[in-house]
């Protein structure tokens, strides 16, 4: 019988909503969960409205409903877990170290404890992984490094995952995800600029929203093109392009694999202010501040395991990026 029944952990968020919105497009069964920390109902409104009989949700908290959780997995019998719930922010996790740890690898451990050699595990990672590292691009080789507590809890919940794929036999593929930016095509799901004050593309667009024309740029002295930091943006509908390669190139592997899934491109910040001001006809400044504390240089993937081991590959532009990022909010 065909697999298509998929528990979706963090479906209110930004990425696991647009996941989940798009296979539930394709036709598969999503059980969403999610604990609001960092969310609303949103997108579980709209998910219930656009797909009745393919959808199912509960409000749990991952990390301390246990007997939900395992009620969950006695009912929907899922096929697939793909993990995206997680806190996110560098600077949130160097203020509350123990609930970062707790949440993010609490709610991995506890789903593991529900899996067996039947079900596929597909985890939300990040180049944040890689620490600080000056040899770029980044191979899934790269050494691992931690240099804040939210990427110590990637790195913990990546080992976990690999003590239960060798040990329990759960066949899991962690992604490795650059920036991701932008909505996807019916910007249904949408990331929310109010509730992510310090990335980037949010930060244009709260410049925009509220009427000031100039952003903190952090740093103009880093060696890299023109000064500032340089990054791999990747748009969220080629990631989740990615995540349904994995989920065909989970039920292959041994135990368990690693993939960066960003473009291999560059980009500095400079580059992405103006390819946004010129893709939606704006006119943001750029005003010089101090570096920001913790971030590296340059950071940017090497795709080619993606390429040629889940034969996927980022397709679209930085112009698609900034215009669907702003598209969306707009709508
Ligand atoms: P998001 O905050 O929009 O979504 C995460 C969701 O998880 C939220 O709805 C939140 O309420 C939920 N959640 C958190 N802890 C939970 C718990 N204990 N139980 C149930 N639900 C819980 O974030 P996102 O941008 O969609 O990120 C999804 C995943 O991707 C995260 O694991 C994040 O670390 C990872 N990631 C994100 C980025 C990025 O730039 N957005 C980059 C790399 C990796
Ligand atoms: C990008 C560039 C900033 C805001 C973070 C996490 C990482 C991952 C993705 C989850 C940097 C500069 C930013 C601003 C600026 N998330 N910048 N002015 O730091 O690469 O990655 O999100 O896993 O783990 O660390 O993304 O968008 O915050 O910054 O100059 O107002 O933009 O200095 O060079 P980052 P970002």
């Amino acid at each position: 019988m065909k697999k298509n029944k998929i528990l979706v952990t963090g479906v209110a968020g930004y990425i696991g909503g647009t996941f989940a919105y798009e296979v539930l497009k394709m036709g598969f069964k999503v059980y969403g969960v999610d604990s609001f920390i960092n969310s609303n109902r949103n997108n579980i409104d709209i998910f219930f409205k656009n797909f009745p009989r393919d959808f199912n949700f509960l409000e749990i908290d991952l990390a301390n409903d246990i007997l939900e959780l395992k009620k969950v997995f006695d009912e929907f019998k899922p096929d697939f877990i793909v993990h995206f719930a997680g806190l996110k922010s560098v600077s949130e996790s160097q203020e509350k170290p123990d609930l970062y740890m707790a949440n993010n690898v609490g709610s991995t451990r506890n789903l593991l404890e529900n899996m067996n050699s039947e079900t596929f595990f597909i985890f939300s990672s990040s180049a944040t992984v890689y620490g600080n590292n000056p040899n770029q691009p980044l191979t899934e080789d790269s050494p691992i490094e931690a240099t804040s507590v939210y990427g110590m809890s990637k790195i913990e919940c990546e080992n976990l995952i690999k003590d239960y794929a060798f040990n329990k036999g759960v066949k899991s593929i962690c992604l490795r995800y650059f920036n991701p930016v932008g909505s996807h095509q019916e910007f249904v799901v949408v990331e929310d600029y109010l509730n992510q004050p310090d990335n980037l593309m949010p930060k244009l667009i709260e410049c925009v929203k509220n009427g000031k024309n100039t952003i903190n740029v952090y740093g103009s002295d880093y060696k890299t093109k023109d000064g500032t930091g340089e990054r791999d943006y990747i748009h969220i509908i080629d990631l989740v392009e990615g995540h349904i390669a994995a989920i065909d190139k989970v039920q292959k592997i041994e135990n368990i694999d690693f993939f960066n899934l960003g473009t291999g491109q560059s980009t500095s910040v400079v580059e992405l202010i103006s390819t946004f001001n010129k893709t939606n006809e704006q006119n943001i400044k750029i005003n010089y501040v101090d570096r920001r504390l913790g971030d590296v240089a340059i950071c940017y993937s090497n795709p080619l395991k993606a390429h040629n081991e889940l034969n996927w590959q980022a397709k679209l532009s930085l112009e698609r990026m900034c215009k669907d990022s702003w598209e969306a909010v707009q709508k």
